[in-house]
Protein backbone atom coordinates (compact mmCIF):
# COMPACT_ATOMS: atom_id res chain seq x y z
CA UNK A 1 0.00 0.00 0.00
CA UNK A 2 1.26 3.48 -0.60
CA UNK A 3 2.07 5.94 1.98
CA UNK A 4 0.27 9.17 1.45
CA UNK A 5 2.29 12.30 0.20
CA UNK A 6 3.98 14.10 2.35
CA UNK A 7 3.49 18.18 2.05
CA UNK A 8 5.33 21.04 3.35
CA UNK A 9 3.37 21.29 6.84
CA UNK A 10 4.26 23.84 9.62
CA UNK A 11 2.91 23.76 12.95
CA UNK A 12 2.30 26.93 14.66
CA UNK A 13 1.86 27.28 18.17
CA UNK A 14 -0.74 30.13 18.80
CA UNK A 15 0.99 32.72 20.67
CA UNK A 16 4.20 31.58 20.00
CA UNK A 17 7.06 34.31 19.44
CA UNK A 18 7.64 33.68 16.05
CA UNK A 19 6.16 32.09 13.35
CA UNK A 20 8.70 29.21 11.39
CA UNK A 21 6.98 30.15 8.51
CA UNK A 22 8.85 32.94 6.50
CA UNK A 23 7.42 36.28 7.62
CA UNK A 24 6.61 38.64 5.01
CA UNK A 25 5.87 42.24 6.44
CA UNK A 26 4.33 44.23 4.27
CA UNK A 27 0.54 45.04 4.09
CA UNK A 28 -0.73 42.73 6.71
CA UNK A 29 -3.98 44.07 7.27
CA UNK A 30 -4.50 43.11 3.28
CA UNK A 31 -3.90 39.45 4.29
CA UNK A 32 -7.39 39.47 6.13
CA UNK A 33 -8.56 35.83 6.74
CA UNK A 34 -10.29 34.29 4.05
CA UNK A 35 -11.97 31.12 3.13
CA UNK A 36 -13.01 30.31 6.39
CA UNK A 37 -14.81 27.17 6.23
CA UNK A 38 -15.96 24.26 9.20
CA UNK A 39 -15.76 20.45 9.59
CA UNK A 40 -16.79 18.61 11.99
CA UNK A 41 -14.09 16.40 14.26
CA UNK A 42 -14.98 12.68 14.59
CA UNK A 43 -17.83 13.54 17.37
CA UNK A 44 -19.62 16.14 16.12
CA UNK A 45 -20.99 16.73 19.61
CA UNK A 46 -17.67 17.37 21.71
CA UNK A 47 -15.06 18.34 18.12
CA UNK A 48 -15.40 21.47 15.47
CA UNK A 49 -12.61 22.55 12.96
CA UNK A 50 -12.29 26.07 11.66
CA UNK A 51 -9.91 26.65 8.82
CA UNK A 52 -9.15 29.56 6.74
CA UNK A 53 -6.45 31.06 4.64
CA UNK A 54 -4.28 33.78 3.88
CA UNK A 55 -2.88 35.09 0.63
CA UNK A 56 0.76 34.50 2.19
CA UNK A 57 2.42 33.40 5.05
CA UNK A 58 1.66 35.63 8.43
CA UNK A 59 3.07 35.86 11.78
CA UNK A 60 0.78 34.37 14.77
CA UNK A 61 -2.04 33.02 13.29
CA UNK A 62 -4.57 32.27 16.03
CA UNK A 63 -8.20 31.23 17.06
CA UNK A 64 -10.06 32.34 19.98
CA UNK A 65 -13.37 30.74 20.67
CA UNK A 66 -15.71 30.76 23.18
CA UNK A 67 -19.67 30.57 24.16
CA UNK A 68 -20.04 33.81 24.18
CA UNK A 69 -18.43 37.20 23.11
CA UNK A 70 -15.91 36.93 25.83
CA UNK A 71 -14.65 34.20 23.60
CA UNK A 72 -11.66 33.25 25.95
CA UNK A 73 -10.25 29.98 24.40
CA UNK A 74 -6.97 30.47 22.29
CA UNK A 75 -6.36 27.50 20.22
CA UNK A 76 -3.22 25.80 18.34
CA UNK A 77 -3.40 26.62 14.34
CA UNK A 78 -1.71 24.02 12.13
CA UNK A 79 -0.44 26.04 9.24
CA UNK A 80 0.36 24.78 5.63
CA UNK A 81 1.60 25.79 2.43
CA UNK A 82 0.41 24.25 -1.16
CA UNK A 83 1.63 23.13 -4.42
CA UNK A 84 1.58 26.38 -6.79
CA UNK A 85 0.13 28.88 -4.45
CA UNK A 86 1.50 31.85 -2.06
CA UNK A 87 -1.76 31.15 0.29
CA UNK A 88 -1.04 29.95 3.26
CA UNK A 89 -4.10 27.28 4.76
CA UNK A 90 -4.75 27.57 8.81
CA UNK A 91 -6.72 24.70 10.95
CA UNK A 92 -7.37 24.73 14.45
CA UNK A 93 -8.99 21.69 15.65
CA UNK A 94 -11.44 22.53 18.49
CA UNK A 95 -12.23 19.58 21.08
CA UNK A 96 -14.09 19.37 24.10
CA UNK A 97 -16.80 21.18 23.40
CA UNK A 98 -20.34 21.26 24.60
CA UNK A 99 -23.42 19.37 22.62
CA UNK A 100 -25.92 21.43 21.05
CA UNK A 101 -24.14 24.50 22.18
CA UNK A 102 -23.22 27.84 19.79
CA UNK A 103 -19.85 29.29 19.94
CA UNK A 104 -18.55 32.34 18.23
CA UNK A 105 -15.00 32.19 16.96
CA UNK A 106 -12.20 34.34 15.60
CA UNK A 107 -9.06 34.52 13.67
CA UNK A 108 -6.47 36.32 12.77
CA UNK A 109 -2.78 36.94 12.87
CA UNK A 110 -1.01 39.93 14.03
CA UNK A 111 -1.81 43.09 12.35
CA UNK A 112 -5.20 42.30 10.22
CA UNK A 113 -8.62 42.62 11.04
CA UNK A 114 -10.21 39.30 12.31
CA UNK A 115 -13.02 37.67 10.77
CA UNK A 116 -15.43 36.26 13.44
CA UNK A 117 -18.24 33.55 12.91
CA UNK A 118 -20.46 30.86 14.83
CA UNK A 119 -20.86 27.40 14.97
CA UNK A 120 -22.78 24.82 16.77
CA UNK A 121 -22.38 21.40 18.25
CA UNK A 122 -24.18 18.41 17.29
CA UNK A 123 -26.96 17.29 19.76
CA UNK A 124 -26.47 14.65 22.44
CA UNK A 125 -29.53 12.98 21.54
CA UNK A 126 -31.26 12.92 18.59
CA UNK A 127 -33.16 16.04 17.19
CA UNK A 128 -35.00 17.28 14.28
CA UNK A 129 -32.10 18.39 12.00
CA UNK A 130 -31.61 19.04 8.21
CA UNK A 131 -28.34 18.43 5.81
CA UNK A 132 -27.74 19.45 2.58
CA UNK A 133 -26.14 16.79 0.07
CA UNK A 134 -24.65 17.25 -3.53
CA UNK A 135 -21.39 17.42 -5.65
CA UNK A 136 -19.85 18.87 -8.69
CA UNK A 137 -19.46 22.39 -7.74
CA UNK A 138 -16.71 24.31 -9.21
CA UNK A 139 -16.30 28.04 -9.38
CA UNK A 140 -18.88 29.71 -11.32
CA UNK A 141 -22.05 31.52 -10.92
CA UNK A 142 -24.36 28.44 -10.22
CA UNK A 143 -22.24 27.65 -7.63
CA UNK A 144 -22.78 31.09 -5.86
CA UNK A 145 -26.40 30.65 -6.39
CA UNK A 146 -26.47 27.29 -4.87
CA UNK A 147 -24.22 28.62 -1.55
CA UNK A 148 -27.24 31.45 -0.95
CA UNK A 149 -29.52 29.01 -1.69
CA UNK A 150 -27.80 26.47 1.31
CA UNK A 151 -27.61 29.66 3.29
CA UNK A 152 -31.48 30.22 3.14
CA UNK A 153 -32.38 26.75 3.77
CA UNK A 154 -30.41 26.69 7.25
CA UNK A 155 -29.28 23.09 6.82
CA UNK A 156 -27.12 21.81 10.08
CA UNK A 157 -24.30 20.79 7.63
CA UNK A 158 -23.70 20.12 4.12
CA UNK A 159 -22.14 16.61 3.08
CA UNK A 160 -20.55 17.21 0.23
CA UNK A 161 -19.09 14.44 -2.78
CA UNK A 162 -16.33 15.51 -4.50
CA UNK A 163 -15.36 17.42 -7.48
CA UNK A 164 -15.14 20.27 -5.54
CA UNK A 165 -13.62 23.52 -7.47
CA UNK A 166 -11.95 21.65 -10.20
CA UNK A 167 -8.44 22.77 -10.27
CA UNK A 168 -7.07 19.85 -12.18
CA UNK A 169 -9.62 19.83 -14.81
CA UNK A 170 -8.07 16.86 -16.05
CA UNK A 171 -10.04 14.56 -13.38
CA UNK A 172 -7.49 12.09 -12.57
CA UNK A 173 -7.07 10.60 -16.61
CA UNK A 174 -3.66 12.67 -16.13
CA UNK A 175 -4.46 14.11 -20.00
CA UNK A 176 -2.65 17.81 -20.18
CA UNK A 177 -0.26 17.74 -17.31
CA UNK A 178 0.21 21.09 -16.10
CA UNK A 179 -1.86 22.64 -18.72
CA UNK A 180 -4.79 21.19 -17.10
CA UNK A 181 -3.81 23.00 -13.54
CA UNK A 182 -5.22 25.95 -11.60
CA UNK A 183 -4.60 26.05 -8.20
CA UNK A 184 -5.98 29.24 -7.82
CA UNK A 185 -9.28 28.06 -8.41
CA UNK A 186 -8.80 26.54 -4.90
CA UNK A 187 -8.99 30.07 -3.15
CA UNK A 188 -11.60 31.44 -5.48
CA UNK A 189 -13.66 28.19 -4.51
CA UNK A 190 -13.28 28.63 -0.64
CA UNK A 191 -14.68 32.17 -0.59
CA UNK A 192 -17.29 31.56 -3.02
CA UNK A 193 -18.56 28.94 -0.25
CA UNK A 194 -17.33 30.64 3.05
CA UNK A 195 -20.92 32.68 3.29
CA UNK A 196 -21.91 29.19 4.60
CA UNK A 197 -19.42 27.06 5.15
CA UNK A 198 -18.22 29.55 8.15
CA UNK A 199 -20.86 29.20 9.95
CA UNK A 200 -22.47 25.09 8.99
CA UNK A 201 -19.92 22.70 8.39
CA UNK A 202 -19.16 20.95 5.20
CA UNK A 203 -18.25 17.56 5.31
CA UNK A 204 -16.48 16.67 1.86
CA UNK A 205 -15.31 13.65 0.28
CA UNK A 206 -12.84 13.42 -2.70
CA UNK A 207 -14.19 12.87 -6.25
CA UNK A 208 -12.00 12.62 -9.27
CA UNK A 209 -10.66 16.29 -9.81
CA UNK A 210 -9.38 15.68 -6.59
CA UNK A 211 -6.86 13.21 -7.55
CA UNK A 212 -4.33 16.20 -9.20
CA UNK A 213 -1.66 15.29 -10.86
CA UNK A 214 1.91 15.61 -9.85
CA UNK A 215 0.44 16.45 -6.25
CA UNK A 216 1.41 13.85 -3.98
CA UNK A 217 1.25 9.83 -5.21
CA UNK A 218 -2.53 9.81 -4.76
CA UNK A 219 -3.05 13.20 -6.24
CA UNK A 220 -5.14 14.33 -2.95
CA UNK A 221 -2.04 16.33 -1.22
CA UNK A 222 -3.88 19.75 -2.45
CA UNK A 223 -6.86 18.69 -0.67
CA UNK A 224 -5.19 17.49 2.23
CA UNK A 225 -3.50 20.77 2.63
CA UNK A 226 -6.95 23.13 2.58
CA UNK A 227 -9.38 20.64 5.11
CA UNK A 228 -8.96 19.37 8.19
CA UNK A 229 -11.42 16.28 8.53
CA UNK A 230 -11.90 13.72 10.82
CA UNK A 231 -9.20 11.48 11.94
CA UNK A 232 -11.19 8.46 12.08
CA UNK A 233 -10.89 6.79 8.28
CA UNK A 234 -8.87 4.28 7.04
CA UNK A 235 -5.60 3.38 8.01
CA UNK A 236 -3.25 4.97 5.48
CA UNK A 237 -6.52 7.29 3.99
CA UNK A 238 -7.13 10.89 5.78
CA UNK A 239 -9.81 11.42 3.12
CA UNK A 240 -12.14 8.72 4.87
CA UNK A 241 -13.84 9.11 7.81
CA UNK A 242 -17.05 8.55 9.58
CA UNK A 243 -19.72 10.46 12.12
CA UNK A 244 -22.65 10.48 13.97
CA UNK A 245 -25.73 13.39 13.90
CA UNK A 246 -28.63 12.41 15.46
CA UNK A 247 -29.83 9.47 14.61
CA UNK A 248 -27.87 9.37 11.15
CA UNK A 249 -24.55 7.38 10.95
CA UNK A 250 -22.60 9.35 7.91
CA UNK A 251 -19.92 7.36 6.65
CA UNK A 252 -17.79 9.11 3.90
CA UNK A 253 -15.49 6.37 1.39
CA UNK A 254 -12.89 7.04 -1.31
CA UNK A 255 -14.97 6.58 -4.31
CA UNK A 256 -11.63 7.10 -6.28
CA UNK A 257 -10.44 3.59 -4.75
CA UNK A 258 -13.01 0.99 -6.33
CA UNK A 259 -13.52 2.86 -9.67
CA UNK A 260 -13.13 0.77 -13.10
CA UNK A 261 -13.97 3.93 -15.01
CA UNK A 262 -11.63 6.12 -13.69
CA UNK A 263 -8.54 3.76 -12.63
CA UNK A 264 -6.08 5.97 -11.17
CA UNK A 265 -6.33 5.66 -7.43
CA UNK A 266 -7.86 1.80 -7.48
CA UNK A 267 -7.24 -0.44 -5.07
CA UNK A 268 -4.93 1.17 -3.51
CA UNK A 269 -6.77 0.48 -0.23
CA UNK A 270 -8.54 -2.61 -1.40
CA UNK A 271 -9.96 -5.20 1.12
CA UNK A 272 -8.80 -2.58 3.87
CA UNK A 273 -11.39 -0.14 3.20
CA UNK A 274 -13.88 -2.87 2.54
CA UNK A 275 -13.11 -3.96 5.89
CA UNK A 276 -12.95 -0.76 7.53
CA UNK A 277 -16.93 -0.04 6.02
CA UNK A 278 -17.88 -3.16 7.59
CA UNK A 279 -16.76 -2.26 11.14
CA UNK A 280 -18.25 0.75 10.88
CA UNK A 281 -21.66 -0.26 9.47
CA UNK A 282 -21.29 -2.85 12.28
CA UNK A 283 -20.90 -0.19 14.74
CA UNK A 284 -23.40 2.01 13.31
CA UNK A 285 -26.42 -1.04 13.14
CA UNK A 286 -25.25 -1.68 16.67
CA UNK A 287 -26.02 1.62 18.24
CA UNK A 288 -29.97 1.53 19.58
CA UNK A 289 -29.69 5.61 19.17
CA UNK A 290 -28.86 5.37 15.37
CA UNK A 291 -31.72 5.19 12.74
CA UNK A 292 -30.54 5.72 9.40
CA UNK A 293 -27.08 5.15 7.65
CA UNK A 294 -26.07 7.79 5.01
CA UNK A 295 -22.92 6.96 2.77
CA UNK A 296 -21.21 9.25 0.29
CA UNK A 297 -18.92 8.94 -2.18
CA UNK A 298 -17.83 10.51 -5.40
CA UNK A 299 -18.84 8.09 -8.45
CA UNK A 300 -22.23 6.55 -9.40
CA UNK A 301 -23.42 3.00 -8.18
CA UNK A 302 -27.16 3.96 -9.94
CA UNK A 303 -27.29 6.39 -12.81
CA UNK A 304 -29.10 6.16 -15.86
CA UNK A 305 -26.78 9.25 -17.13
CA UNK A 306 -24.69 8.32 -20.07
CA UNK A 307 -21.70 10.74 -19.61
CA UNK A 308 -20.39 8.26 -16.59
CA UNK A 309 -23.46 6.18 -16.16
CA UNK A 310 -22.87 3.07 -13.38
CA UNK A 311 -19.32 1.74 -12.18
CA UNK A 312 -19.72 -1.89 -11.49
CA UNK A 313 -16.44 -1.33 -9.18
CA UNK A 314 -18.33 0.00 -6.21
CA UNK A 315 -21.06 -2.32 -6.77
CA UNK A 316 -18.21 -4.76 -6.74
CA UNK A 317 -17.07 -3.68 -3.90
CA UNK A 318 -20.01 -2.07 -1.64
CA UNK A 319 -23.13 -2.91 -3.21
CA UNK A 320 -23.03 -6.42 -0.62
CA UNK A 321 -22.31 -4.62 2.51
CA UNK A 322 -24.93 -1.94 1.98
CA UNK A 323 -27.33 -4.34 1.58
CA UNK A 324 -26.40 -6.58 4.50
CA UNK A 325 -26.41 -3.71 7.29
CA UNK A 326 -29.48 -2.07 5.54
CA UNK A 327 -27.33 1.56 4.09
CA UNK A 328 -30.93 3.39 3.90
CA UNK A 329 -29.40 6.71 1.22
CA UNK A 330 -26.33 6.52 -0.64
CA UNK A 331 -25.44 10.25 -2.23
CA UNK A 332 -23.10 10.10 -4.95
CA UNK A 333 -22.47 13.18 -7.63
CA UNK A 334 -19.97 12.63 -10.37
CA UNK A 335 -22.91 12.66 -13.43
CA UNK A 336 -23.53 16.56 -13.62
CA UNK A 337 -27.55 15.73 -13.14
CA UNK A 338 -30.36 14.80 -10.22
CA UNK A 339 -31.49 11.41 -9.98
CA UNK A 340 -32.55 9.02 -7.66
CA UNK A 341 -33.73 5.08 -7.48
CA UNK A 342 -36.11 3.24 -5.92
CA UNK A 343 -35.09 1.37 -3.50
CA UNK A 344 -32.58 -1.36 -4.37
CA UNK A 345 -31.31 -4.65 -2.74
CA UNK A 346 -29.52 -6.94 -4.83
CA UNK A 347 -29.44 -5.32 -7.78
CA UNK A 348 -32.91 -5.34 -8.10
CA UNK A 349 -35.92 -2.36 -7.22
CA UNK A 350 -38.23 -4.15 -4.07
CA UNK A 351 -40.62 -1.11 -4.86
CA UNK A 352 -41.83 1.95 -6.81
CA UNK A 353 -40.92 5.21 -5.43
CA UNK A 354 -42.28 7.75 -7.79
CA UNK A 355 -42.12 11.78 -6.74
CA UNK A 356 -43.67 11.89 -2.91
CA UNK A 357 -43.47 8.27 -2.44
CA UNK A 358 -43.05 7.04 1.24
CA UNK A 359 -40.20 4.40 1.34
CA UNK A 360 -39.51 1.88 3.99
CA UNK A 361 -36.08 2.33 4.02
CA UNK A 362 -35.17 -1.04 5.75
CA UNK A 363 -37.00 -2.77 2.53
CA UNK A 364 -34.09 -1.37 0.20
CA UNK A 365 -31.41 1.59 -0.61
CA UNK A 366 -32.00 4.74 -2.40
CA UNK A 367 -29.16 6.05 -4.44
CA UNK A 368 -29.54 9.79 -5.03
CA UNK A 369 -26.92 11.47 -7.74
CA UNK A 370 -26.58 14.69 -6.32
CA UNK A 371 -24.06 15.81 -8.92
CA UNK A 372 -25.74 19.00 -9.85
CA UNK A 373 -24.02 21.48 -7.77
CA UNK A 374 -22.85 23.91 -10.19
CA UNK A 375 -20.74 22.41 -12.91
CA UNK A 376 -22.55 22.28 -16.98
CA UNK A 377 -25.14 20.11 -16.66
CA UNK A 378 -25.24 16.62 -18.44
CA UNK A 379 -28.10 15.99 -20.57
CA UNK A 380 -30.51 13.01 -19.26
CA UNK A 381 -31.70 9.88 -20.95
CA UNK A 382 -29.70 7.09 -19.92
CA UNK A 383 -33.60 5.76 -19.04
CA UNK A 384 -34.98 2.93 -19.65
CA UNK A 385 -31.27 1.54 -21.01
CA UNK A 386 -27.74 2.47 -19.85
CA UNK A 387 -24.77 1.11 -18.75
CA UNK A 388 -22.37 0.06 -16.12
CA UNK A 389 -18.58 0.14 -16.72
CA UNK A 390 -17.05 -3.28 -15.61
CA UNK A 391 -13.53 -4.66 -15.04
CA UNK A 392 -11.08 -3.11 -17.14
CA UNK A 393 -13.22 0.07 -18.05
CA UNK A 394 -15.66 -2.09 -20.81
CA UNK A 395 -18.76 -0.10 -20.82
CA UNK A 396 -21.96 -2.67 -20.67
CA UNK A 397 -25.37 -1.69 -22.02
CA UNK A 398 -27.94 -2.22 -18.96
CA UNK A 399 -31.71 -2.11 -17.93
CA UNK A 400 -32.36 0.46 -15.97
CA UNK A 401 -35.68 -0.44 -13.60
CA UNK A 402 -33.89 1.11 -10.75
CA UNK A 403 -34.12 5.20 -11.77
CA UNK A 404 -37.18 6.53 -10.55
CA UNK A 405 -36.48 10.53 -10.95
CA UNK A 406 -34.24 12.26 -13.29
CA UNK A 407 -33.60 15.87 -13.95
CA UNK A 408 -30.96 17.93 -15.81
CA UNK A 409 -31.21 20.99 -13.78
CA UNK A 410 -28.73 21.84 -11.58
CA UNK A 411 -30.24 21.42 -8.26
CA UNK A 412 -29.14 20.47 -4.39
CA UNK A 413 -30.95 18.08 -2.07
CA UNK A 414 -31.84 18.80 1.06
CA UNK A 415 -32.31 16.28 4.07
CA UNK A 416 -34.84 16.77 7.28
CA UNK A 417 -34.68 13.95 9.83
CA UNK A 418 -36.66 13.56 12.61
CA UNK A 419 -36.22 11.08 15.46
CA UNK A 420 -38.46 8.90 16.34
CA UNK A 421 -42.48 9.96 17.03
CA UNK A 422 -44.57 8.36 19.46
CA UNK A 423 -44.92 4.99 17.07
CA UNK A 424 -41.17 4.44 17.08
CA UNK A 425 -41.07 5.80 13.34
CA UNK A 426 -38.29 7.55 12.49
CA UNK A 427 -38.08 10.17 9.17
CA UNK A 428 -35.49 11.34 6.55
CA UNK A 429 -37.17 13.21 3.98
CA UNK A 430 -35.49 14.42 0.85
CA UNK A 431 -36.50 17.88 -1.03
CA UNK A 432 -34.21 18.34 -4.23
CA UNK A 433 -34.59 22.27 -5.18
CA UNK A 434 -33.52 23.67 -8.32
CA UNK A 435 -31.59 26.65 -7.90
CA UNK A 436 -34.09 29.05 -7.65
CA UNK A 437 -35.32 26.82 -4.99
CA UNK A 438 -38.03 25.00 -6.67
CA UNK A 439 -39.12 21.79 -5.83
CA UNK A 440 -37.53 18.76 -8.45
CA UNK A 441 -38.17 15.97 -6.63
CA UNK A 442 -39.63 15.00 -2.96
CA UNK A 443 -39.35 11.31 -1.52
CA UNK A 444 -39.40 10.41 2.36
CA UNK A 445 -37.64 7.43 3.66
CA UNK A 446 -38.93 5.57 6.78
CA UNK A 447 -37.58 3.23 9.26
FE1 LIG B 1 -17.80 16.46 -11.77
FE1 LIG C 1 -16.44 13.45 -11.20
Amino acid sequence: MPSLPSTTRRTVLAGAAASPILWVPPAAAALRPQGVHLAFGADPRHQMAVSWSTPSSVRRPRLEVGPDRGLGQLVDVESRSSKDVRTVYHHARLAHLEPDTTYRYRVSHAGSAPAEGTFRTAPARPRAFRFAAFGDMGVNAAAAAHVALIREQQPDFSFVVGDLCYADSSGGTGAGGDETQDFALWDRWLRQIQPSARSAPWMTTVGNHEMEAGNGELGYAGYLDRFALPRNGVHGSPVTYSFVYGNVGFVALDGNDASYEIARNADYLGAAQDRWLVRRLEAMRARPDLDFIVVGFHNCMYCTNLVHGSDGGHRDRWEGIFDRFGVDLVVNGHNHCYERTHPVRGGEAVAEAPRGAVVDSARGTTYLTAGGAGQAVYPVGGQPLSYVTIEGGVRVPEPTTWSSVTSAQHSIAFLDVTPRDRHGVARMRLVARATDGTVLDRVTLRR
